[in-house]
């Protein structure tokens, strides 16, 4: 494992599985990994900053090494401030690579000393978002096979849909 805090930045409205496994992976990796949630006033998200905050404690209330907090500003300012060295962000397809990259590069100038790492998304979450998350839950799919069961409730609450987690995906 390598000895450093890792920044785990992004806006997580709301987390999903995916966002999950790269928490897990990169919890055994780093000493900590610290989850930021960026407060953008730009932005309107569906979740609040502190309805964000609190998903992501309960579900990854069992990882040792994992704290939650929020950022405003610049993620690689933020990073300085908890003495981290990586910011830690998920690939999942081709397409995330030139945002992702151009991310990066952005930062390296911003800040020479913090690296960003990428670990590839489980092929299972590939194709997993939050935006196709609440798109499903706002016609009243089934999300308990793509986000923990504490968010799939207050996504089915927040829509006004009754609670789907017990029907199963259509085969
Ligand atoms: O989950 P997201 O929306 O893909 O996360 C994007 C995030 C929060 C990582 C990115 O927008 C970010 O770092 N914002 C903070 C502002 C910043 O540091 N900008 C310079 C890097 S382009």
């Amino acid at each position: 494992m390598a000895d450093a805090i890792a920044i785990y930045p992004g806006s997580f409205d709301p987390i999903t599985l995916g966002h999950l496994d790269i928490i897990e992976r990169g919890s055994q990796l780093f000493t900590k990994v610290i989850v930021a949630v960026l407060c953008n006033p730009s932005k309107k998200p569906l979740f609040s900053i502190e309805e964000r905050i609190a998903q992501i404690r309960t579900c990854t209330q069992q990882l040792d090494r994992v704290e939650v907090d929020n950022f405003s500003g610049l993620s690689v300012d933020y990073a300085k401030q908890k003495k981290a060295k990586i910011l830690l962000r998920g690939l999942r397809v081709l397409s995330d690579f030139e945002k992702e990259l151009q991310m990066a590069h952005t930062n390296k100038t911003l800040r020479q000393d913090i690296e960003t790492v990428f670990l590839t998304t489980s092929t299972e979450y590939s194709f997993l978002s939050s935006s196709v998350v609440k798109e499903i839950a706002q016609f009243g799919g089934t999300i308990d096979h793509l986000v923990p069961p504490n968010v799939a409730r207050e996504l089915y609450r927040c829509y006004n849909k009754a609670d789907a987690t017990t029907r199963r995906p259509p085969k």
